[in-house]
């Protein structure tokens, strides 16, 4: 029952009923449910749309439409969340400013810069703002990191790592069982092709100076998908490089080095079969390493830890610490913090300026090799 200190839940809209909807944003609505309700879902695929629907534990059962634009005008929705295909992200963004709600746009937020001054010129004329989904950003270990290195004061090289087999292993043992359904129209398919089509072309011809390739093509797929979740974390922990000193871009492994004015970045990811999440951060400073742990998000409840290995004692000791400060997954973190953001009016720092930043970076990587 709402109550002034505790007002009613807020009630969502769900544009994009797959996999990261399924296995992550609906069971943490449900378990949410004091702040959040699911009223009405959209998606292209009928078959997702009546699955998700099922999956709903609100109290009467969500609205549904393949129309993001009939959701986001709805007056049993207040706030927006997209996790639809990246390249309908902004669109869906813009139709839920238009109606005034706050919106909540899984990463990347968006692939080209036109794209990113669209929605930022619809934001400053709505009620609502928008809030990024980079959840490794809320997860408990980051913000201890954050808390623990106090700057970037005396770091003299970083490792970030992101080495992982493909999703479906985890999200396959995850306990959700999501599903996946064919059953997209011809005509939504076409639409698809087309806006994404659209979309890489602009990000590497027109924003980057880049001929396109198959192989650009795929990078940026892949910096938007796993890379975004580290290269954002990167920039809140230590801002943005000067640039990249060498890289080298293979789509089932890519290193990159990026070069801050007094250390060195050493960004390592890609895909290979061993079922083990490999990602971490280490910032390595001259009396302590501090390490952030992450392991898959896909499996509720794993811990992030963050690990301090330092000089202890008069100086010829040593020490490790292990910080496992919650339980709470980065998902629930984050979405705590939306609720925040749009109760109690709180500035979200995964905003469209920081997400725009992102972009910078895709340009630096994918321009420093041929
Ligand atoms: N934060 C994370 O950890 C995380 C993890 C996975 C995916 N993601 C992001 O979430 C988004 C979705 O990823 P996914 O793995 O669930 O993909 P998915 O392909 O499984 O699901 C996307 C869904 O959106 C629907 N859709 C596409 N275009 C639409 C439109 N115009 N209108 C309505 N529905 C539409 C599709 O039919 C599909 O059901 C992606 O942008 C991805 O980058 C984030």
């Amino acid at each position: 029952m709402a109550s002034p200190s505790q007002p009613r839940p807020i009630r969502i809209g769900l544009i994009g009923c797959g996999e990261i909807a399924q296995v992550a944003h609906i069971p943490t609505l449900n378990f949410l449910s004091t702040k959040f309700t699911l009223t009405y879902l959209c998606d292209i695929n009928p078959k997702a749309l009546a699955f998700c629907a099922s999956r709903c534990s609100s109290a009467s059962p969500p609205k549904t439409t393949q129309d993001a634009k009939e959701l986001c005008a709805s007056e049993v929705v207040d706030a927006v969340l997209v996790c639809s295909s990246d390249a309908f992200h902004v669109f869906h963004g813009v139709y839920a400013l238009e109606n005034g709600k706050h919106v909540f746009i899984e990463k990347p937020l968006a692939l080209c810069k036109s794209d990113i001054e669209m929605l930022k010129a619809t934001e400053s004329t709505s009620k609502g703002r928008v809030f990024v989904g980079y959840m490794r950003r809320y997860a408990s270990a980051f913000l201890d990191a954050v808390k623990e290195l106090g700057g970037t004061e005396g770091i003299q090289y970083v490792k970030v790592r992101d080495i992982i087999c493909p999703n479906s292993i985890f999200v396959n043992q995850s306990g959700t069982f999501p599903q996946k359904f064919d059953g997209i129209s011809e005509e939504d398919m076409k639409a698809f092709l087309k806006r994404d089509e659209e979309v890489t072309l602009e990000a590497l011809e027109v924003d980057m100076g880049l001929a396109v390739t198959a192989k650009r093509k795929t990078m940026l797929r892949l910096l938007g998908g796993l890379g975004s979740h580290d290269l954002s974390a990167m920039r809140e922990l230590l801002g943005m490089p000067r640039g990249v000193l060498g890289a080298r871009l293979s789509p089932t492994m890519w290193t990159v080095l990026f070069d801050y004015p007094n250390f060195a970045v050493t960004y390592e990811s890609g895909f290979n079969s061993i079922p083990l999440f490999d990602a971490s951060i280490e910032i390595f400073t001259e009396n302590k390493v501090v390490t952030i742990k992450y392991d898959t998000p896909y499996v509720k409840g794993l811990p992030t830890t963050m690990i301090v290995r330092e000089k202890a004692g008069d100086g010829t000791a040593y020490q490790e610490r292990v910080l496992r400060s919650s339980y709470e997954d980065p998902y629930t973190k984050q979405m705590g913090e939306w609720w925040e953001c749009m109760v109690h009016g709180k500035e979200a720092k995964t905003n469209i300026d920081d997400a725009a930043l992102e972009l910078e970076l895709f340009k630096m990587i994918l321009k420093a090799v041929d």
